[in-house]
């Protein structure tokens, strides 16, 4: 299993803090962001390690994480050139994942637990974790049927069929390449994750694992603070 974390993207959200440097190097209490993505993949069994990250600022993740040493992993670094959207995450790391399979989390995803237990068990397919959320809209959005068997996701849906969202930790055996190559560009122009898991959920593949325990997406003021707050507490009384 070889792990993905996608930290590019334009962090509109958190400007002007991001005309500085990107989002996922930003502080989260007292450490940079993707430290908190890093851990979860090592945490999880994960020593292999693609970054990928967007043009401007590269030499910072560099100069922050280098050979991936201090984590106790290896990392490899690719280069975006556009933001094209999370499953270009599998394009641009063709060579990369090679014929393995191939974990990708989100660059600005905080998660407190890892996930060894399901990608230990993890065998072919894709495999996903939702998680109940107050504000579904914001999000992938399962649809379940009585016996709680996802029947399809819907992205970012105005009328949300259920408060279950796709969380950013995303698991794929390697034949994700080759979907990931033939999505067209969403109508706002992004090549969609959530048509990737589609594809996986159509052909009876993906194994969708309700999940508890805390998830933020740090990619706003408000998620930003609120993370940075809780680890602090949970420092303090360590
Ligand atoms: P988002 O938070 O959806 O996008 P963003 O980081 O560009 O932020 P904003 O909406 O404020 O402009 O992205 C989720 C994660 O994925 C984040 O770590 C950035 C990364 N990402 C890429 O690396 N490439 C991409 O093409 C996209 C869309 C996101």
């Amino acid at each position: 299993m070889k792990g993905i974390i996608l930290a590019g993207g334009k962090g509109t959200r958190l400007r002007p803090l991001t005309k500085v440097t990107c989002k996922q190097l930003l502080p989260v209490y007292n450490k940079p962001m993707i430290f908190y993505p890093i851990q979860t993949l090592v945490s999880s069994g994960i020593k292999d390690i693609l970054i990928i990250i967007a043009p401007e600022y590269s030499g910072h993740f560099l100069n922050l994480l280098g050979s991936g040493k201090d984590f106790a992993a290896r990392f490899s670094y690719a280069i975006q050139e556009e933001p094209k959207g999370l499953a270009d995450a599998f394009i641009v790391g063709e060579d990369f994942i090679d014929n393995d399979d191939v974990t990708m989390i989100l660059g600005d995803n905080i998660f407190e637990r890892d996930f060894s237990k399901e990608i230990n068990a993890f065998k072919s397919g894709g495999m996903v974790f939702s998680k109940k959320v107050k504000d579904p809209e914001r999000f992938g959005v399962v649809e379940f049927d009585k016996n709680k068997k996802a029947l399809n996701i819907t992205e970012k849906p105005a009328k949300p069929k259920s408060d279950f969202a796709v969380v950013g930790l995303y698991t794929y055996d390697s034949r994700v390449v080759s979907y990931a190559k033939k999505l067209k560009p969403s109508k706002r122009g992004e090549l969609e994750i959530t048509d990737l898991n589609n594809v996986y959920l159509k052909k009876g593949e993906l194994k969708v694992n309700i999940f508890e325990g805390l998830w933020e997406d740090a990619g706003s003021f408000e998620s930003l603070l609120r993370v940075s707050n809780l680890i602090a507490s949970k420092e303090h009384t360590k």
